[in-house]
């Protein structure tokens, strides 16, 4: 079988599993790892047929590859990724594409120059079926007109020492954000999938509130549809056990998806109908119950997106998840920190020069020193994570 050659840029927790992945699949093989860190580097060291580099330039100029993985912290995915096309590999970048939009916005003119090669991004969470059952009731209209969404996602509990288990995390200067940029872009990603950007967006947020950080670790924030459909979305990264609770009101009935279950409620008669046409008080539509049965997880789920990816290479196919959608969840998240930034409703398309230029100013001005810095956590189980 015809095999992609791979390289992996950014060995830590990510990186490593990644790896872990391309070596369970037949139609890629990865060829060549890159680390700015040599220790991480040295962990490949032995592996047959394996180049290790300890330079971007070098790794892109000299490594034995045709698309690469970048699985570095989010400020470098933009200019790892314009180095990529300038030297003519596939990219596959980690979520979020970018930490701003006007960032995004450069990734995507620099792909568009490059039309020959792949660009794609890896939200993973859109394998599981579960996300893909209610993307298809929402896509075949069986659940109507949607009115309106919330959804509470308050399950990605971190604890001190997760943070302290990287300079970069949590910093204005070397993340660019929290829970709304590092555990939340998949929640985001597939609110833009289910439902698309939002026309106005209203937030609060707070900025560590449950750990020693500098950045948001709680967000509450308003949605406004274009069909005046509203939406609640809330999000911490500080309660234990948390919910993950995604709740559609919508013509046809009410869909929840919680504790790993998709529970519709269906209205025979779309409720606007019933209510228009009925003779009765305080009446109701008829409502049966359903159960709708999808995984609501899979364990291969980044291994399925490198996966397309290669076969994306290998045919000249569409990839499952275009990294230009990545864009989407980005404006969802950056416009929700700058209405709790500058206490304002947001009106999309978001001003990606306004939100680049409150961002720089957080990290220009940010006195937060990071301490008790930790070790890699190189013996937990990083799959535990998402
Ligand atoms: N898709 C998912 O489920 C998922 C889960 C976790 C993390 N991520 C993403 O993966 C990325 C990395 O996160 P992580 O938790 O693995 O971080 P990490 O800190 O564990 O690893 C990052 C690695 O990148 C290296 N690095 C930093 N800058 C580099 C550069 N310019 N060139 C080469 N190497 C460089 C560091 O030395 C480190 O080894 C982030 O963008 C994160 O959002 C995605």
């Amino acid at each position: 079988m015809q095999q992609v050659k791979l390289g992996i840029i950014g060995l830590g927790g990510m990186g490593s599993l990644h790896a872990n992945s391309i070596a369970g699949l037949r139609n890629c093989r990865l060829t060549a790892v890159c680390d700015i860190n040599a220790d991480q580097v040295k962990k490949f060291a032995g592996e047959p047929e394996l180049a290790g580099f300890t330079s971007c330039d070098d790794f892109f100029q000299a490594a034995d590859i045709e698309a690469v993985v970048i699985a570095t912290p989010h400020y470098s995915h933009p200019v790892l990724t314009e180095k990529a096309f300038a030297c003519g590999k596939h990219v596959l970048t980690e979520k979020p594409i970018a930490v701003h939009k006007a960032d995004a916005e450069s990734m995507i003119a620099a792909a568009a120059k490059h039309p020959e090669l792949k660009f794609a991004a890896m939200f993973n969470q859109r394998t599981i079926p579960a996300h893909r059952k209610i993307k298809q009731l929402i896509d075949d209209g069986a659940l109507g007109e949607i009115r309106r969404i919330n959804w509470i996602i308050t399950d990605w509990f971190r604890t001190e020492i997760y943070y302290a288990s990287g300079d970069w995390r949590a910093t204005w200067r070397g993340e660019g954000g929290g829970v709304l940029l590092n555990q939340c872009p998949h929640q985001l990603d597939l609110l833009q999938w289910f439902f698309g950007v939002p026309d106005r967006i209203r937030a609060c947020a707070a900025f560590g509130k449950y750990h020693k950080i500098e950045v948001e670790d709680e967000v509450s924030a308003f949605l406004e549809y274009s069909n005046g459909a509203t939406g609640i979305f809330i999000a911490s990264t500080g309660e234990s056990p948390g919910t993950n609770r995604l709740e559609i009101a919508a013509e046809r009935g009410r869909l929840v998806y919680e504790n790993g279950r998709i529970e519709f409620k269906r209205n025979e008669i779309p409720v606007a109908e019933f209510s228009a046409a009925t003779d009765q008080r305080f009446g109701r539509p008829e409502c049966w119950n359903i159960e709708i049965p999808a995984a609501n997880t899979n364990p291969t789920q980044h291994r399925d997106i490198i996966e397309d990816f290669a076969n994306a290479i290998l045919n000249d196919t569409e990839v499952m998840v275009p990294a230009s959608e990545g864009i989407n969840s980005l404006e969802i998240g950056n416009a929700m920190l700058l209405s709790a930034l500058k206490d304002k409703t947001v009106a999309m398309p978001l001003d990606s020069a306004e939100f680049a230029a409150e961002l720089k100013k957080l990290a220009d001005n940010s006195k937060f020193e990071k301490k008790n810095l930790t070790v890699d956590g190189a013996d937990e189980d990083f799959s535990t994570s998402f």
